[in-house]
């Protein structure tokens, strides 16, 4: 199992993705792009069917961006979507966070990297942090999303869901230290995915009450490549 319960349903993950929650993080992957100068790459290890990739390219043409994923359903729902939305900085393939230099038959060095809840799936982080590692620049930046243990309901789902484990950031800063520096560690989102479209008020007030860990549901780090 790749992805809960979702490994066969592309559509329906697709649509899964399609919320405030989701655009929310789209949003801070995209703000964390704005220093990419033209012509720079950027990979998505675990990219789904491409929600956020797809997103982010159209609003910077001027970037390259790979997505990987070992779910040929998700890669093949995403290439159809670059081929009927003409995309040319886009790119899709199938591979796995920890053999990422086989799975790309190109040059796979990146000067960004992004990942979104998908750490707490691979099943060797530190072979992928490896890989990561091996397929960056020196002075990479990587950004990573995962579910926050610290909000008791998501440290509560992720150990009891079907497909799902917990992410422990120590744990995985300590496998970065070699090789990366921890620049910061932001804590988000707090509007969970069944308010699709919550309006303003709800909105300002997830901004608002995002200084308190403890109540959000997604933690974020910045690493840059020693
Ligand atoms: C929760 S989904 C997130 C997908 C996407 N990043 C997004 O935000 O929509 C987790 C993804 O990790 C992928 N995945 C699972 N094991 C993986 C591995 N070893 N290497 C890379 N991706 C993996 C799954 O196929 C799935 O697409």
């Amino acid at each position: 199992m790749l992805n809960s319960t979702w490994d066969k349903d592309p559509a329906g993950y697709d649509s899964h993705r399609t919320t405030w929650l989701h655009q929310r993080k789209t949003n801070r992957l995209f703000e964390f792009l704005t220093e990419a100068k033209a012509g720079e790459r950027i990979i998505e290890v675990g990219c789904g069917t491409g929600v956020a990739i797809l997103d982010i390219a159209e609003r910077r043409p001027d970037l390259s961006f790979i997505g990987i994923d070992p779910n040929r359903e998700y890669i093949d729902y995403a290439n159809t979507k670059v081929t009927q939305r003409k995309f040319k900085n886009v790119s899709f393939s199938t591979g796995l966070a920890e053999q990422i230099s086989s799975s790309n038959e190109n040059s796979c060095q990146a000067n960004w990297i992004i990942s979104t809840d998908v750490l707490h799936h691979v099943s060797d982080l530190r072979r992928s942090i490896e890989e990561i590692s091996l397929n960056s620049c020196s002075g990479a930046k990587w950004m990573i999303l995962e579910p926050s243990w610290l909000n008791p309901y998501i440290c509560y789902f992720q150990a009891t869901k079907l497909g799902e484990r917990n992410f422990w950031p120590n744990a995985f800063l300590e496998l970065t230290r070699n090789n990366w520096h921890h620049e910061a560690t932001q804590y988000i989102n707090i509007i969970p995915s069944a308010i699709k479209k919550p309006n303003n008020i709800i909105k300002k007030l997830e901004y608002f009450l995002e200084g308190l860990p403890v109540i959000c549901g997604t933690i974020c780090l910045v690493l840059q490549k020693k």
